[in-house]
């Protein structure tokens, strides 16, 4: 057993405790309401970090991983107690791996899930979720559907609105940086003098920008060459979601956030031609000596087998008050 289970049984049993001298109401209800707190801590991190993904209502074509009600039927087969089916659930969603999959189809036709940065307790709670809740239920994806809307249609505020677009600003003037320097090395070197390029030059850049516009700009990706430009969870929320709006042909938007006292816009970064050189399919976009390169440069590179007007990453600009 992990000692994530450990340390919730624990909890169950410390919250009932706690609540025994001054309370008359029995322990199955105390036990019942700490149930109904994990399962609305699980159901809002599925919501937000795992069913853009594993989502029943996308279409075939457009699916980017098998609903959640099949990754539970799947569980069960193998799993019968509560106790495993959590803890093989957590083991792969933090550690994916090919030898460990119950769904080897799944990892063939989709390819393998990536990595979630989730605690192990958000991870339990997930699970717990996913063990207790019929999956088929529509009710839990309403929700999810208008948590998504109300994430999409923001409703800012002048003031916010005014950081959204200043932020804007900053991205496309490092992106202009960026861009104009990447065309110079690959006129004047070719792709694989411009790679060297991007190594050693895109974070140095961004971060000159950075001082000049007095401002935090990164660059992140879910899928990230540089193990440095790994997406947060809320950039990876942002970008799963979009994402799934693109499958469906709808509309992408930059987002607003309040975070660490600071401003904070992300904004999406599409594919076009000339990326795929670089990002694009392995042998087809990319040539072989430019694979050997990254490959050296980049042994853990997750950033290849784009297409054209693809979301490759996103801008998050991070600003302070503006007077
Ligand atoms: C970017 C898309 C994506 C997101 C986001 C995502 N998944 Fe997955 N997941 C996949 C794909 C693709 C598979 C099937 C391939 C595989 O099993 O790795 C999968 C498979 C799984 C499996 C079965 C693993 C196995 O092979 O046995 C579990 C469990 C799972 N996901 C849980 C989660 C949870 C929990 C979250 C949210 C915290 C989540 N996933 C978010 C894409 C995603
Ligand atoms: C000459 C090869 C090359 C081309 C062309 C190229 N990139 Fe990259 N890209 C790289 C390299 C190398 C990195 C890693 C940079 C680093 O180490 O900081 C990178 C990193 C990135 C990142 C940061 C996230 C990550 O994966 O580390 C984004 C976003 C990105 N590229 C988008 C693009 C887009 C959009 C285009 C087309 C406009 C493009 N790239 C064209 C080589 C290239």
């Amino acid at each position: 057993m992990k000692p994530v289970i450990y340390t919730l049984t624990v909890l169950a049993i410390i919250l009932t405790l706690s609540q025994c001298k001054n309370s008359g109401s029995s322990r199955e209800a105390q036990l019942a309401s700490y149930d109904a707190e994990v399962y609305k801590v699980g159901e809002q991190l599925l919501q937000t970090y795992c069913v853009a993904c594993h989502n029943p209502d996308m279409d075939l074509k457009n699916r980017l991983a098998p609903p959640m009600v099949a990754v539970k039927d799947h569980y069960l087969e193998v799993y019968d107690s509560e106790g495993q089916f959590i803890q093989q659930f957590i083991r792969m969603v933090q550690d994916p791996a090919v030898s460990e999959t119950r769904m080897p189809n799944a990892v063939k036709k989709f390819g393998l899930m990536p990595k979630m940065p989730l605690s192990d307790d958000q991870l339990s709670a997930i699970a717990t979720y996913v063990y207790h809740t019929d999956m088929e239920n529509p009710q839990w994806l309403e929700h999810h559907y208008q948590q998504e809307q109300a994430n999409y249609q923001q409703d800012l505020t002048k003031e916010e609105m005014k950081y959204l677009r200043q932020g804007k600003e900053y991205a496309n003037q490092t992106q202009l940086v960026l861009a104009g320097n990447l065309k110079k090395a690959i006129a004047g070197k070719g792709i694989a003098g411009a790679l060297t390029f991007c190594n050693q030059e895109a974070i140095a850049l961004t971060d000159s920008m950075q001082t000049v516009l007095q401002v935090g700009l990164r660059r992140v990706s879910d899928l990230n060459r540089n193990p440095n430009n790994e997406a947060d969870l809320d950039e990876l929320a942002y970008i799963f979601q979009s994402k799934k709006r693109l499958a469906n042909q709808e509309p992408i938007r930059p987002r607003f956030l309040n975070k660490a006292g600071k401003k904070v816009g992300y904004y999406p970064i599409m594919t076009i031609d000339l990326c795929l050189h670089c990002h694009g399919e392995s042998g087809k976009d990319i040539e072989k000596s430019t694979i050997d390169h990254l490959t050296r440069l980049y042994p853990e590179d997750k950033a290849i087998g784009y297409n054209l007007n693809e979301l490759r990453g996103i801008w998050v600009v991070g600003m302070n008050e503006i007077d």
